[in-house]
Formats: structure tokens, C-alpha cells, sequence
């Protein structure tokens, strides 16, 4: 896929095997982080809307690292989604779902990976035509046991799960059939960025290469 082209929610999760969730404080980290990931082979960037920064942040990213595929995280209302968007955001993740931000974001034209935790809130996400989802917060909420669960009843969902993923754990989620990609702040340690380490953010990309794509994903 050509980074420039328009995306939908699987492609988003098919790209890589994780996708990096990433909070960001100053300003002056979010290019040279984009730039630290991509270099490690991870282009879907997902940047959460947690801190006053963050849009400044996406709008650098989007304007200044082209490479990247940017996406927001932590999308919790329509004006988020309309905010997110407005500062490049391609893509859209939220830890949990209302048809009030499933909607904005299809009026927006922005893929969303709705969060679900339940199977009620599967059902919900479902009923607005939302098949891939987020497993969130997914080893508090049952992990590895919870996604076998799932796949009789709603056999036909594919989920990223995030919350307590890491590279030893990232494998034993990619090689369940309803896993395409797995979500993660491993790859982007807060001391690392604070001391602008972007090599070892570039190290734990690369790293996360020996993770195989999952049979979803293919
Ligand atoms: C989050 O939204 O904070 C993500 O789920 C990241 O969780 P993690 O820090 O456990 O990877």
C-alpha cells in the first residue's frame, strides 16, 4: 500500500504487526519519533489525543513526515474525531465506543477502530458496521482467554488488542485467527524520548520485525 493512498480500518491494522501508541508532551519530540519509528519499519502512528500537545504534535507529523501514516488515539467524542482530523489524522482509535463517534468519524471519512471490552459493546460497534476493533484495555479485560472466547459468537471480528502487550507477549496474540495487529507503548518509552534517544525508539521498531504477520492479516 503507498503510504499517500486513502485507507480503510484493515489496511490500518495489515500494515505492520503493531501499531505504537504514543504520548507525546513536547512539541519538539513528535518529528524526529515519526522519523525514529518509520525507520524501524513502523509507519501507522498512532498519537493520543492525552496531552495539550498532541495536535501540535500530529499537525508536525502530518505536515513534516509524509512517510508516516498518522493516526489519533484516545478518541473519545465528535469533536476529537473533528479535531484529530483537521491536524492530518488518517486514521482514528478509540478505547471505547458510542455511536455518536462511530458516526462523526464516517462523516469525517475517517477509518475508525472502534475499543470494545465486552460483548455488548461488540454487538454495539457491530450494529454500526464496525468489524475490526480494538481489544481495550486487553489484558486487564481477559486477554489472551477473552479473544478464543470471542471467536465462536462474533467469529467474524478482527481485533487489535492493546493494554499490557509487549514483545514477549505480542506473538501468543498475532497467532490467534481473530488477531490482525497488536497496539503498544513498548516501542516508545517515555525516557527514551526524554532523553531523545531515537535510535533505540528506531531498535524496538525494528525488533518488533521478528513478530509474523498473522494469518488475519494475510
Ligand atoms: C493505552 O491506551 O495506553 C494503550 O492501551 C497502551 O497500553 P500499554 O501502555 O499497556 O501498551
Amino acid at each position: 500500500m503507498a503510504v499517500s493512498e486513502k485507507l480503510n480500518a484493515l489496511q490500518v491494522m495489515q500494515d505492520a504487526p503493531v501499531i505504537p501508541v504514543i504520548v507525546l508532551h513536547d512539541v519538539a519530540h513528535a518529528v524526529p519519533l515519526a522519523r525514529a519509528l518509520v525507520a524501524g519499519g513502523v509507519r501507522m502512528l498512532e498519537v493520543t489525543l492525552r496531552t495539550p500537545q498532541a495536535l501540535a504534535c500530529m499537525e508536525a507529523i502530518a505536515r513534516q513526515v509524509p512517510e508516516a501514516v498518522l493516526g489519533a488515539g484516545t478518541v473519545r467524542s465528535p469533536a476529537e474525531a473533528l479535531a484529530a482530523h483537521s491536524a492530518g489524522a488518517r486514521f482514528a482509535v478509540s478505547p471505547g465506543y458510542t455511536s455518536r463517534v462511530g458516526q462523526a468519524c464516517r462523516d469525517l471519512d475517517l477509518p475508525l477502530l472502534p475499543g470494545v471490552a465486552t460483548g455488548s459493546e461488540i454487538m454495539m460497534a457491530m450494529e454500526d458496521g464496525f468489524t475490526q476493533l480494538k481489544f481495550f484495555p486487553a489484558l486487564q479485560a481477559g486477554g489472551l482467554a477473552m479473544l478464543k472466547a470471542w471467536s465462536g459468537p462474533f467469529g467474524e471480528i478482527r481485533f487489535c488488542p492493546t493494554g499490557g502487550i509487549t514483545l514477549q507477549n505480542a506473538a501468543d496474540f498475532l497467532a490467534l485467527p481473530n488477531v490482525v495487529c497488536v497496539g503498544g507503548s513498548w516501542l516508545v518509552p517515555a525516557d527514551a524520548m526524554a532523553q531523545g534517544d531515537w535510535a533505540r525508539i528506531t531498535r524496538l521498531a525494528s525488533e518488533t520485525a521478528v513478530l509474523k504477520m498473522p494469518a488475519a492479516a494475510r
